[in-house]
């Protein structure tokens, strides 16, 4: 094989949503292993030879807000960050509870942003990850206050080295199985005035429960498929119809001119063919 016309990505970006834990590792419907799940997709990433310069969870980190269930999440995630220096970055979703999520993830410290929102930012070697916390206690739809997007305005003042990415749990995009209020993110035009002439690159999200992409004020949006269990966008007479299957890892690789969004299974498939990566030189 002959090199490409593109050089190497500079980072990769690992990028998991949609978690679902549950304090005492029942299964979801009866039957969804969600800690099996995050474990599987773990098995893949480390497998794999990818050397993330951050894992990002987009939200619902637990089914139940319960503080074991923080626990677990970490206890399977913060050991590989640390085998690969990488950070890991922990992102509100509407099944998330605040005080435990901050007790447990993010070390008890208070977030930036007045109120209690759990926003965050992050120097990925000079690209600017900024977290924002889009959940509503108790609700499914998500908004962002007015103090949090005053906050998101002051942190995108100064542009970044490498530029910004957001990562948050309610994508700023039509839900195109179920377009509800009751889903999506509210408020979604005030967002895009405080993005407008920024340098934000990409916007990455989960909640959808399936892959989508899109863009959101020229800024693209790439939604992961959830790590526990999947929705299905063709499901029969339009019905939303939650499915045992088709859960997945997001890959995000940093050019020094785009984002590329990959996703692949949890679960290693079975093999077809194989041969060995390109010798150096
Ligand atoms: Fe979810
Ligand atoms: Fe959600």
């Amino acid at each position: 094989m002959t090199p490409g016309q593109h050089p190497l990505a500079e980072q990769v970006i690992v990028h998991l949503s949609d978690l679902h834990l549950t304090a005492d590792a029942a299964p979801l419907f009866g039957v969804v292993d969600a800690d099996a799940q995050l474990g599987d997709a773990i098995g893949r990433l480390t497998a794999s030879g990818v050397v993330p310069a951050a894992i990002v969870v987009t939200g619902d980190v637990a089914d139940d807000g319960a503080q074991a269930s923080y626990a677990r999440a970490r206890a399977l995630l913060e050991p590989v960050a640390q085998q690969f220096g990488a950070a890991l970055i922990w992102v509100m979703g509407n099944h998330d509870r605040a005080d435990a999520f901050r007790s447990e993830l993010l070390g008890g410290v208070d977030a930036p942003a007045a109120g209690t929102e759990l926003v965050a930012v992050h120097d990925l070697a000079g690209l600017r990850l900024v977290a924002l916390d889009t959940s509503v206690a108790g609700l499914h739809h998500g908004a962002l206050s007015d103090d949090q997007l005053d906050w998101l305005a002051a942190t995108l003042a100064e542009p970044a080295p490498r530029g910004t990415v957001i990562a948050m749990h309610h994508p700023p995009l039509p839900v195109v199985i179920a377009p509800s209020d009751t889903i999506e993110l509210h408020g979604q035009q005030r967002l895009a005035a405080v993005l407008a002439g920024r340098d934000v690159r990409g916007i990455i999200a989960g909640h959808l429960h399936y892959a989508t992409s899109s863009s959101f004020a020229g800024v693209p949006v790439w939604v992961a498929a959830a790590c526990c269990y999947s929705t299905d966008p063709l499901a029969p007479d339009g019905w939303v119809r939650g499915q045992g299957g088709g859960q997945a890892i997001s890959l995000l690789h940093v050019y020094p001119d785009r984002l590329v969004h990959t996703s692949t299974p949890t679960t290693a498939l079975p093999t077809l063919y194989g041969f060995p990566p390109r010798p150096e030189g």
